[in-house]
């Protein structure tokens, strides 16, 4: 699976990746390989993670450019709290510093933040900002921006799970359309595209229920590397898939 992500970057630097037609309507990443992306540079990891902030400003603006209508960033796990103390706490500051800087200037281009993932456990002071941010941008309508930050996949289905029981719902009214609306993603799309840096093939426990018939793209670049013309890549490769959401499809043989 390992390739040189160089040589992957500078196939995706050519201009061979213009936009297709079929834009998908969500798109969702998991943004992997910051560390692995400091190490290759003998960089402490948290650079890494800088780089990778940096990066999301650009992927931002292109997804708004190429039309892509809602983007799910996955930046930390439910599991993430498994990583030394430092690093994640470094991380809950950066998202911090992130909402200061960039909320403005997303509210200006016409960007909604959403965020999906437990509040309970972030600090009273990160909860603010989040919540201001989400109030400040919620009638924007250009891009969805959904940032899945202490997300868990498995946590979102309990999480459902408990509030259908607390608002009494029945065995038999229970289908996957209420089930859908006791989600974290209550009201979105499910993802058409979901895009993996850094070659790792797993999901991690990201979507795992809106996932279920997502198109995956897993490339080997690291998440500071993931360029707009990578995205383009992205899209023109998902372009070319034939969703058959297990029906008989257009390309099987007859
Ligand atoms: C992704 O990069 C960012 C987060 C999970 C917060 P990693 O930090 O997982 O980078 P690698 O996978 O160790 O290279
Ligand atoms: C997935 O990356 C989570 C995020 C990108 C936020 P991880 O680096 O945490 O995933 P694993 O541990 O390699 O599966
Ligand atoms: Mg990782």
């Amino acid at each position: 699976m390992k390739s040189d992500p160089k040589a992957a970057d500078s196939k995706a630097n050519s201009s061979q990746y213009s936009l297709p037609e079929n834009i998908p309507t969500h798109v969702a990443i998991i943004m992997d390989g910051n560390g692995r992306w400091a190490r290759a540079r003998g960089l402490p990891r948290l650079a890494g993670h800088r780089a990778g902030v940096e990066n999301i400003r650009q992927v931002i603006r292109a997804a708004n450019d190429y039309g892509i209508k809602y983007l799910t960033i996955y930046a930390f796990s439910t599991e993430n709290w498994s990583r030394p103390k430092g690093e994640v706490q470094a991380l809950m500051s950066i998202l911090e510093e992130v909402i200061d800087t960039e909320t403005d200037e997303l509210h200006r281009k016409g960007v909604q933040i959403r965020h999906i993932g437990q509040q309970d456990q972030l600090s009273p002071i990160l909860k603010k900002k989040l919540r201001n941010a989400i109030e400040l941008t919620k009638d924007n309508i250009n891009l969805i921006l959904i940032v899945a930050w202490n997300y868990g996949g498995r946590d979102e289905i309990i999480h459902a799970i408990k509030g259908m029981m607390a608002d009494g719902i029945k065995p038999e009214e229970v289908s996957q359309d209420i089930f859908g609306r006791y989600l974290y993603t209550a009201g979105c799309p499910d993802p058409d595209l979901i895009i993996r840096t850094s070659g790792e093939l797993r999901v991690s426990n990201f979507l795992i229920w809106q996932g279920a018939y997502s198109e995956y793209y897993v490339t080997d670049t690291y998440w500071p590397d993931f360029k707009p013309e990578e995205l383009r890549k992205a899209l023109v490769e998902y372009a070319q898939r034939e969703r058959r959401f297990g029906r008989v499809g257009n390309t099987t043989p007859g």
